[in-house]
């Protein structure tokens, strides 16, 4: 059946849509050139503005929450088009994480940017946001404390990225789902390796740096 397949590539496509470069483009730079050199909202907050950096967040956030919706929507869009409803409900939520999976992917590797993007944070939580809402608020409380105690946003994501499986095996119970969770966390730790390096140096952006990294 090619239709869950065709929304798998729609989703790499949605994930891939760079926000941020193109909100940097509008404001004449290449944000791939300042700051972290990452094309995420909070390097468009750092080097374009606060409006800025809050609209990337929200593109970027439905980015992730659209690949999820529409992939849970499979079935309903098949009858729509006037097509059998016939991915199994077990298949489907593989489908849904496999849309995740690729949205993440695309943010960070998007095809047209020679495969360097952001950090899919906020995608991220555009696709927590759509499996568990609950769980979603609970990793974003845990950055925004973590936010209030060391005010930057790497070691708040991160540290959300790390809370987020703990609450999704917590709350949440699909097995499935919470593996993804899990591996997708462990993905976007993996993304901030640079500034994990920087933080141990004591050479972590804020939002008001303006040094390349
Ligand atoms: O959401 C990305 C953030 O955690 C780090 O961004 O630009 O400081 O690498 P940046």
């Amino acid at each position: 059946m090619w239709f869950p397949y065709l929304l798998l590539a729609i989703a790499y496509l949605l994930g891939s849509f760079p926000t941020g470069y193109l909100v940097g483009r509008m404001a004449g730079i290449d944000i791939r050139e300042h700051g972290s050199g990452s094309t995420g909202a909070t390097n468009v907050w750092r080097n374009v503005g606060k409006f800025a950096g809050i609209s990337v967040f929200a593109v970027d956030f439905a980015k992730g929450a659209i690949a999820i919706y529409v992939m849970q929507q499979a079935n309903w869009l098949l009858t729509s088009f006037g097509l059998t409803a016939n991915i199994a409900i077990d298949n489907l939520s593989l489908f849904v994480i496999g849309a995740g999976m690729l949205a993440l992917i695309g943010h960070s590797r998007p095809v047209w940017l020679g495969f360097k993007g952001g950090k899919s944070v906020a995608t991220g939580v555009g696709i927590l946001f759509m499996l568990n809402w609950i769980v979603a608020i609970a990793a974003f409380s845990v950055w925004l404390a973590t936010m209030a105690i060391w005010r930057t946003v790497s070691i708040s994501s991160i540290a959300a990225a790390t809370a987020a499986p703990i609450f999704m095996w917590t709350l949440q119970g699909n097995i499935v789902y919470s593996s993804f969770v899990t591996v997708g966390c462990m993905f976007v730790i993996w993304l901030h390796r640079s500034n994990i390096e920087r933080i141990l140096n004591g050479t972590e952006l804020t939002f008001k740096s303006d040094s390349k990294a």
